[in-house]
């Protein structure tokens, strides 16, 4: 597995025959050893449950798993502010106007989830395959919910794999209008829970090494903008100025024009 958190443990657990030959496949797919049950001696593990899979650490003894019908996103996609919230306006949603979007950091599929709830077609890349299985398992649940079916089955279509890689194989009546990316960013400070959230991702991922190549590539591919999501004091990536900034309370949402390098 190429994931660079390769000093780390990981394994694969699965407990029950739902989910066992899903579970050895992708343990045999990754080369990683499949056990019956939660173990102290790995520090990762993903977790084929009854009901879902997650990505258990052992450490902090916490979980991570995508969730379209429940908690925050559903939340969200109830009262979160429609189409005037800072992330729609940097993609750049406008009456009449739903943008295609290519999400190239799809992580948990957070915010890929709520452009789609507010009418953007959305692809996904994401290059971990144990993030890429948790936003499958997400997906095939939220199917069944009657609130997120439609926008799954219509306006979400998933990638694992390296953003890079697909953007450059992209045909030009292929390039979406916006490409939206959301490095990794190690001195997030949020509520006591993200931040175990994003301590799992640290571990399972290290450090975020090409975001300098990815901004360069997606400046190249899209049609209208890039957004570059970072928290609100952080520096420009690359040290790269943006046409325009929009803030949110805690992040920053830095807008490339591309169109005039179109041509
Ligand atoms: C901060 S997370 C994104 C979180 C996401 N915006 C959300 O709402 O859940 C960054 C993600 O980018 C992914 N990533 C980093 N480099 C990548 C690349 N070259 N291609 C695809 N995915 C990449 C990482 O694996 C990680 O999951």
């Amino acid at each position: 597995m190429s994931e660079s958190h390769s000093k780390k443990s990981l394994c694969v657990v699965c407990d029950n025959d739902i989910r066992y030959e899903q579970a050895q496949a992708f343990a045999g797919d990754y080369l990683l050893p499949l056990l019956n049950a939660k173990t102290p001696d790995y520090e990762l593990q993903l977790i084929f449950g009854n009901e879902r899979i997650e990505l258990y650490d052992s450490s902090l003894n916490t979980s991570i798993y995508v969730d379209f019908v429940h908690g925050t996103l559903a939340h969200r996609q109830q009262f979160g502010g429609g189409r005037g919230q800072a992330i729609a306006k940097a993609v750049g949603l406008k009456q009449g106007k739903n943008p295609i979007v290519l999400d190239i950091t799809a992580g948990l599929a957070r915010d890929a989830y709520i452009l789609a709830t507010l009418g953007c077609p959305l692809t996904l890349v994401e290059k971990s395959p144990i993030l890429s299985k948790l936003i499958e398992d997400g997906i095939a649940r939220g199917l069944e919910d009657e609130h997120s079916t439609e926008i799954l089955a219509e306006h979400f279509e998933l990638h694992n794999q390296d953003a890079i890689d697909f953007m450059k194989k992209l045909e030009k009546g292929q390039r979406p209008d916006t490409i939206y990316f959301d490095p990794m960013y190690p001195e997030r400070k949020k509520s006591a829970l993200v931040k175990k959230e994003m301590q799992i991702l640290q571990h399972l991922l290290g450090k975020d090494e090409n975001s300098g190549e990815l901004l360069e590539t997606a400046l190249n591919y899209a049609k209208d903008r890039v957004v570059v999501k970072r928290p609100l004091h952080a520096p420009f990536l690359l040290d790269k100025k943006p046409a325009t900034s929009i803030n949110s309370k805690k992040t920053r949402f830095d807008i490339y024009l591309t169109h005039r390098l179109e041509g």
